[in-house]
């Protein structure tokens, strides 16, 4: 990274992001990324992530970038992180949301027997979150005009993803969000936009059962490959830019391609091979998923 180019794309900007954990946090890439382009940056995150986590190392590197603890889920943490910002800091020109959390996920619960508590849950940390950074932010006057939002997705918002359970009810909940602030928000010319991001080895990402199955799947079936968290960040950059002015209420895929594809060469050869050869079509347990054939 350090020997790569920068363009001075933040310039001037100042912005905080919600959820760098540790270094393989999309999050914590993007807040590099944000500084390096010259923007002045504070991070936020949970307490307990705080402590677990090395936030004050990437403080350090972000040129002694404010830590703010915040709970996405709590107005009163979120109405006093954007007072403090406020005060402290400034209003900012991004907001950046990289924020994702399942207890039914994490606990392996089946979809058809989800526990409702962590699925009001899922949906208010994974996504009504989205709303109370950009309401909070509104209501204490710390966001500036022109100013870009962006919260990280995924595209089992919109395709059913057997293994992302709730994850995937609430990133189509984070989607609608930014399209419903949208106008609002046009008034004062701030866009607000998703990015929906390749599977990717983070804290989070990993703890998806299959997780690497779903990576390599998306390997196979991106033709530019898996996107990984820096060049996620690269991409966040333009969004965060003033070169995307007229961009807004857009869920934009960063995914080496993978959602406009149908078919790759590869992957039809191996479903080929695995339904021709009764081995491999016994290892895969073609019966299990396919009962009623
Ligand atoms: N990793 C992937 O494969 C992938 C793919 C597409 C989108 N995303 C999205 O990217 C975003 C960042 O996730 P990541 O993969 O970098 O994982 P990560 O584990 O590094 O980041 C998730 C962050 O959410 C924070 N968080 C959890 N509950 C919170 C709360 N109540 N308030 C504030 N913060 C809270 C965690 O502390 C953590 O820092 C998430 O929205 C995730 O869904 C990830």
């Amino acid at each position: 990274m350090s020997g790569k180019s920068h363009y001075g794309l933040l310039k001037g900007k100042k912005g905080i992001i919600f959820g760098p954990l540790d270094e393989s946090s999309i999050g914590w890439q993007i807040a590099l990324h944000a500084y390096r382009e010259g923007a002045q940056i504070a991070i936020s995150n949970i307490a307990m992530a705080i402590r677990l986590g090395n936030l004050q190392q990437l403080a350090d590197a972000c040129g002694n970038a404010p830590v703010l603890v915040c709970d996405a889920s709590r107005n009163e943490d979120v109405d006093a992180c954007f007072k403090e910002l406020k005060e402290t800091f400034g209003p900012v020109d991004f907001i950046v949301h990289s924020i994702g959390m399942s207890q039914n996920i994490r606990k392996q619960v089946p979809y058809e027997d989800l526990n409702y508590e962590w699925f009001m849950r899922t949906l208010d940390v994974s996504g009504i979150s989205f709303h109370r950074l950009v309401a909070y932010a509104l209501k204490n006057e710390a966001i500036n005009d022109g100013a870009s939002i962006v919260a990280l997705s995924y595209i089992a918002s919109q395709r059913n993803y057997w293994t992302y359970s709730d994850m995937g009810d609430a990133k189509s909940l984070l989607e609608s969000i930014a399209r419903s602030f949208g106008p609002r928000l046009a008034k004062r010319a701030i866009r607000i936009n998703t990015i929906s991001q390749s599977p990717t080895y983070t804290k989070a990402g990993s703890g998806i059962p299959g997780f690497e199955k779903m990576y390599d799947y998306g390997e196979l079936m991106s033709p530019l490959g898996n996107a990984t968290a820096e060049e996620c960040a690269e991409y966040t950059m333009t969004i965060l830019s003033d070169l995307t002015r007229k961009v807004t209420m857009q869920n934009l895929f960063h995914d080496g391609g993978y959602s406009s594809m149908g078919a790759t060469i590869p992957m039809i050869k191996l479903a080929h091979e695995v339904l021709h050869d009764k081995d491999l079509a016994q290892r895969v347990d073609l019966d299990e998923f396919y009962p009623s054939r």
